[in-house]
């Protein structure tokens, strides 16, 4: 993951999730980090298997500084509960550290800023699993241009990791037809969850 950062990101010599949490909360790089309230880096183990990958803060987020803590946190948490994941073991993150503005929506120019955090995030976590959560997520990090029903059920490659993408909770308290394919997306992950505990075949970059 660290061949993804920028040359002479001073990302690549932090050493802890801690480090890099302290550096992104002191260090705005894009308007967005000046108007929040807290940045929210990211929640969770250091040595997860599995990384959920959000979109953005939203206002919850934004007040306490933890990643899905508001209603659509809390349909993610069921969710993980329902294949027996229990959110405090995996690590949970976005691909913008800051809220938007009014919750709208991440501009391309925000992800390429903010994703270079993820990238270190995951260098250090080495994870087997990603799980990637709605089309805004699915597009910033594996650069796909299809409606999010075409990104969703099966995994994507990404460096090396597999990645799945699937409905965002949000999406989800609006559309609750959209819970059947999430289930069936859930399930495969924790299908290759099972498999990949070991990290047998993951490589990284
Ligand atoms: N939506 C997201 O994408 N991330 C959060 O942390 C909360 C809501």
């Amino acid at each position: 993951m660290d061949a993804l950062l920028p040359a002479g990101s001073p990302l690549a010599h932090m050493a802890t999730l801690g480090e890099i949490a302290a550096w992104v909360e002191r260090t705005p790089l894009i308007d967005i980090d000046r108007t929040r309230t807290r940045a929210v880096a990211g929640h969770g183990k250091a040595d997860a298997d599995l990384v959920v990958i959000g979109e953005a803060p939203g206002l919850d987020e934004d007040r306490t500084g933890k990643p899905f803590v508001g209603r659509a946190g809390l349909l993610l948490t069921k969710i993980l509960a329902a294949i027996h994941i229990d959110r405090e073991d995996i690590f949970i993150t976005n691909i913008l550290k800051s809220r938007p503005p009014s919750n709208r929506r991440p501009e391309q120019h925000e992800m390429s800023a903010h994703l270079p955090i993820l990238y270190r995030q995951l260098a250090l976590i080495r994870p087997c699993l990603l799980l990637a959560l709605g089309k805004t997520a699915g597009t910033g990090l594996l650069g796909l241009k299809t409606s999010l029903s075409g990104m969703r059920g099966r995994f994507h490659d990404f460096h090396g990791l597999p990645c799945m993408v699937t409905y965002h909770p949000a999406a989800l308290l609006r559309h609750p037809n959209w819970k059947k394919p999430t289930w069936e997306d859930v399930q495969r992950l924790r299908n290759r969850y099972d498999e990949l505990t070991e990290c047998p075949t993951a490589t990284h970059v």
